[in-house]
């Protein structure tokens, strides 16, 4: 979650409106409670110990409808291997898990944990984290009034996204791959890079199954609004140079997705390219420098 969504919000109805329309944005309320949650992150120190969160009921509620909303979704459009990562993930229906109860489960499969995330993390941060296990996530909840969109990742997002991912060890190898990708250069413009590609496999990526892109990401995961939208969504094979070269902070559902032949091949295409990677690879590639992608 190193950055901060501006995708469309879908209304209950179904109708589509503008990010800085989402209640999210505008309840006080809201995000004063958003805002004292985020503050709890102001110093912390990566794998340092951490309170948990009284959520209140409203809040519990929120993450009932969308847990609801997602088990049929992910049937219908997750690909496989998201799937049988999803069992391994012991998430409960009725409450928001803290995150100390997620991250044992996960240190025992794959040895990644949560630690904790304000908002937006540093690509350097976030990314260079993960070689050592360390995933950030965040501990607010998405506003009530739009449960099934959230303009920014939330705990559920951060759970049923990447809490999926890091319980299986293939998956969660990937992670650590661009962890120590990321540890390996120091400029902002090859991070960005990296944090690019990491938006297109990783947060938006799709896994083909019998000809058929299925969601592999963790924001498709995680977003009942996103998981089926990729169908009607321009879908190209996956293209490392052409994925790094995309901006992806934009207003509105990510309007090209990539996607792979297979696990295998996406793990195989990352590997390769991160085996390359330093701090040339963006001139040698061709690839153009982009506008900050953080707000
Ligand atoms: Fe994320």
């Amino acid at each position: 979650m190193n950055t901060v969504w501006k995708q469309t919000p879908i209304s209950a109805e179904g109708r589509l409106g503008r990010p800085d329309e989402h209640p999210g944005r505008s309840d006080q309320d809201y995000l004063r409670r958003r805002d004292a949650l985020a503050a709890r992150a102001a110093g912390h120190r990566v794998g340092a110990p951490y309170a948990g969160v009284d959520y209140t009921e409203a809040e519990h509620r929120t993450w009932r409808t969308v847990h609801t909303a997602l088990g049929p979704a992910h049937r219908a459009h997750a690909c496989r291997e998201a799937q049988d990562a999803a069992e391994a993930v012991d998430v409960p229906a009725e409450r928001i898990p803290q995150h100390a109860e997620i991250s044992p489960g996960l240190r025992a499969r794959t040895g990644f944990a949560f630690t904790l995330a304000g908002g937006v993390v540093p690509n350097e941060r976030f990314l260079g984290s993960m070689e050592h296990g360390y995933f950030h996530a965040v501990q607010f909840v998405r506003h009530p009034a739009v449960p099934l969109y959230t303009p920014e990742p939330d705990v559920i997002h951060d759970v049923f996204g990447h809490g999926i991912h890091l319980s299986d060890p293939r998956l969660a190898e990937l992670y650590r791959l661009f962890g120590r990708t990321a540890n390996r250069v120091r400029s902002e413009e090859a991070l960005d890079i990296l944090s690019r590609i990491y938006w297109f496999t990783l947060e938006y990526g799709l896994l083909t199954e019998s000809g058929t892109p299925k969601a592999f990401g963790a924001a498709l995961l995680s977003s009942f609004g996103e998981i089926a939208a990729h169908t009607v969504r321009e879908v190209r094979a996956l293209d490392i140079r052409a994925a790094a070269s995309l901006p992806y902070c934009i207003s509105g559902y990510q309007p090209v997705l990539f996607a792979a032949r297979s696990l295998a091949h996406l793990e195989d295409t990352l590997g390769a390219f991160c085996a390359e990677f330093d701090e040339d690879t963006g001139s040698r590639l061709g690839i153009p420098s982009l506008p900050r992608n953080r707000t």
